[in-house]
């Protein structure tokens, strides 16, 4: 996978909280995400996740949905670019005893799979950071890390953008097969299957 580290500077754009060790210290019980994580997981089981399967967790903050589906797959990579939140994780899985999460320090445009394809990639409230252009490139790279025929689960914040996310979505190769809005429109959920193995490397020269 091209790396396409120094380009886009993903820390100076994940947002200042999100980096402040006080703030993450106090992120699980504002986002209150764990019983919807839960839910999650069971909808991806729904879905094939299975005790051999893997899932990459982009942006995956202070580990919640990464931790929830920790038990019903084989591995679970947390990546995201704040440290803060990275330890965050880890000091959960080490309290839960949970060895099959590796957090990973990357953004979505610098993270490097390694081992099989992933079966499931999961990102919640995270990609909206990324300027739209860089967008597109991450839905790439995104279809890059999965297996013909995996999962990306998406959620976000769109404020209406999703007439333009879902057409990026279609040419990172991936096919739409559920979508929800809020009723407002500015957040919106999305199960993908990764359709077209032709989406080919990415050349930014
Ligand atoms: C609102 S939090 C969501 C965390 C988690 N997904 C959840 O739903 O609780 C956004 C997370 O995205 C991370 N983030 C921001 N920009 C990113 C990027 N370019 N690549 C990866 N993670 C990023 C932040 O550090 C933060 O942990």
């Amino acid at each position: 996978m091209d790396s396409l580290e120094g380009i886009l500077d993903e820390i100076a754009r994940a947002g200042d909280e999100h980096l402040d060790p006080g703030y993450v210290a106090e992120y699980d019980r504002k986002a209150a995400f764990a019983a919807d994580a839960v839910e999650e997981v069971q909808l991806l089981c729904g879905l094939g996740l299975e005790q051999g399967s893997t899932l990459v967790d982009l942006g995956a903050g202070t580990g919640t949905l990464s931790l929830a589906a920790a038990a019903r797959c084989r591995r679970v990579v947390a990546v995201d670019v704040s440290p803060a939140m990275l330890r965050a994780t880890e000091e959960k899985a080490a309290a839960l005893g949970v060895s099959n999460v590796e957090c990973v320090h990357a953004g979505f445009l610098t993270y490097e799979h390694r081992g099989s394809p992933a079966d499931f990639v999961y990102s919640r409230n995270a990609l909206h950071h990324l300027p739209d252009f860089w967008k597109a490139l991450a839905l790439r790279r995104i279809g890059l890390i999965l297996r013909p025929g995996g999962i990306l689960r998406l959620r976000d914040i769109v404020f209406a953008f999703d007439w333009l996310l879902e057409p990026m979505l279609e040419r990172a190769g991936f096919q739409i097969s559920e979508a929800g809005y809020g009723s407002r429109r500015i957040y919106a959920e999305y199960l993908c299957m990764k359709t077209d193995e032709s989406a080919g490397p990415i050349a930014v020269d």
